[in-house]
């Protein structure tokens, strides 16, 4: 089956609120004024500061708003969390879950990545879920151990909502070597189709076909518009995450042109 291609930018730890303007007012116009020519779902996942005013510029465009982090209850006790509602308040219709930024240096598990991927769904929200192996997994052989550990827990938390092609349209998985991440030390294309293929299969294990079918998976680290094209050319590679080149509005319009390509 054909799935959309999503192509997202994940600005980590950068922009402040002035800047975010910026970058939506030269590439949300962008994105629209292009839409004609494929589809494709565009995502910015920016810092809370930002996150109002990107969550109004993008509105209902065809550019999501998207956070990089949340907790899984709604209010409370959780100082310095943000809630699910609070992210719906601001326009946001779009979250990063499990960054492997998240699980190394703040500790995130994967009972923690599988609650808030569950609460995400639950509320309407379009979860990326990031999975990946380190070097040193890598090398030794434990990439598949490593990942097929996360997909599981994420999938096995989501219960009942799992079997619905609805929650399958919205799921979406991105394989980040965290090797690869910010290093310029892309994967292969051909790593990536394989990694993609095995979380797919496993999907499919887990809760059918068509529900594997359906889910987007994403490829990240290292993207940049040099290389989106034979990565996007791959069958189970759906879209990319990308870090350090979607910090400059130019450089993302190119990638999401790129995605577009793979398209057709
Ligand atoms: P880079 O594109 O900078 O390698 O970052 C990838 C990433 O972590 C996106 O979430």
């Amino acid at each position: 089956m054909a799935r959309r291609p999503m192509m997202a930018a994940n600005w980590k730890m950068n922009k402040t609120v002035r800047e975010a303007e910026e970058y939506l007012a030269a590439l949300t116009p962008r994105v629209e004024a292009d839409a004609g020519d494929g589809e494709v779902d565009v995502a910015v996942f920016v810092p809370f500061t930002a996150l109002g005013a990107v969550g109004r510029m993008a509105g209902d465009s065809s550019v999501m708003a998207g956070a990089q982090n949340f907790y899984y209850e709604d209010s409370g006790a959780f100082t310095g969390e943000v809630s699910v509602p609070m992210l719906l308040d601001l326009g946001v219709r779009a979250v990063i879950t499990g960054h492997s930024e998240r699980r190394e240096i703040f500790g995130e598990t994967d009972t923690l990545v599988a609650r808030k991927t569950s609460r995400a769904l639950t509320a309407g929200l379009l979860p990326v879920v990031c999975v990946g192996e380190t070097k040193e997994e890598r090398d030794s052989g434990g990439m598949w151990d490593k990942v097929s550990k996360q997909v599981r827990a994420v999938v096995e938390g989501l219960g009942e909502n799992a079997s619905s092609g609805e929650v399958a349209d919205r799921l979406v998985f991105a394989y980040e070597p965290i090797w690869a991440i910010g290093t310029g030390d892309t994967a292969t294309p051909d790593d990536a189709q394989d990694a993609a293929r095995k979380v797919r299969d496993l999907l499919g294990e887990l809760r059918g076909e068509e529900f594997a079918d359906r889910v987007r998976i994403l490829y990240g680290g290292s993207v940049k518009p040099e290389n989106v094209g034979e990565i996007m050319a791959r069958d189970d590679v759906d879209g990319g995450l990308v870090g350090g080149a979607s910090l400059e509005a130019a450089s993302f319009i190119e990638l999401v042109a790129g995605a577009r390509k793979g398209t057709v």
